[in-house]
């Protein structure tokens, strides 16, 4: 990972220091106090790329495109449409419902496992995989402790397990048919840079293309469905085997499924 180090607000209270420290321990980032110094000081002092910033509740981390910080984004509205009765593109696609396993094999900031996680309920699992570490604490944080929503998405927000791994090794180490179904959201070949809430996110995640063996993994975990989101016309659904559900006419993402034969439900 990129070089990176841990600091604070200007003026942090011991709590939120002493969190900073323990964060720094984990993650390998050197720790330095804020003082009156701007992030940009920083990063040329300690030759940084990146900064993760502790604050009072929250986690961030400050990179070239922006401050990357954790919010519901797009799972707020899908949920809100979910309860009033509307379809999800990407829960129809998994065919998933209350009491389903899922594998999300790439967290990124979280919105797609939330959705996940409101639909399978207490009596389902969302496991979600993140490679990048700095990526992986600020969204695990958020999904612990953001507060400001409605209790039926606070509650789907806390029931999502994140781990931090490559999602090839996960799969390695998963039995066969462990997890309903399987999910690939990777950063796409050709980005959607305009409408995207992505863009701080780009300089710390992933960028790496599935390989067929990670597919073939997943296929062996998977019970029922390995569903892929990607750029509309992608050349991936082709590479990788994937069948492109209709739908989402005028959108310009796409899923992909490799079914094994079977339905849920
Ligand atoms: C497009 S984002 C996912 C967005 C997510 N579905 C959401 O709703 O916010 C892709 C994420 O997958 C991560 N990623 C890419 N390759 C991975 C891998 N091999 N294992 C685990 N995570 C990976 C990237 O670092 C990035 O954070």
């Amino acid at each position: 990972m990129k070089n990176f180090i841990v600091t604070t607000t200007r003026k942090p209270d011991a709590a939120t220091e002493n969190f900073a420290e323990k964060i720094s321990l984990k993650l390998g980032g050197q720790f330095v106090r804020r003082e009156d110094f701007s992030f940009d000081a920083l990063k040329k002092i300690h030759g940084a790329e990146n900064i993760l910033l502790v604050k009072k509740n929250s986690l961030g981390v400050v990179t070239a495109e922006g401050e990357l910080f954790f919010h519901p984004n797009t799972a707020h509205l899908r949920i809100k449409n979910l309860r009033g009765g509307d379809g999800d593109r990407l829960t129809d696609a998994l065919k998933i419902s209350a009491g389903s396993k899922v594998l999300d094999c790439t967290l990124g900031l979280g919105s797609d496992a939330i959705v996940e996680s409101f639909i399978v309920g207490e009596s389902g699992k969302v496991v979600a995989l993140e490679v990048n570490p700095l990526i992986a604490e600020v969204v695990r944080n958020g999904l612990k402790n953001f507060s400001e929503d409605s209790p039926h998405i606070l509650q789907a927000m806390r029931r999502v397990e994140v781990v931090n791994v490559d999602c090839e090794n996960f799969l390695k180490t998963c039995a066969e048919n462990s997890f309903d179904v399987v999910y690939f959201d990777p950063m796409f070949r050709r980005p959607i840079k305009k409408s995207s809430g992505l863009n701080p996110i780009r300089p710390l995640a992933d960028a790496r293309p599935l390989t067929e063996e990670i597919i073939r993994e997943a296929c062996r975990v998977a019970k029922f469905r390995v569903v892929m989101k990607e750029h509309s016309g992608s050349a991936e659904f082709a590479r990788l085997g994937f069948k492109i559900l209709d739908g989402g006419k005028y959108s310009s993402v796409a899923f992909g499924v490799i079914d094994k034969g079977y339905r849920l439900l």
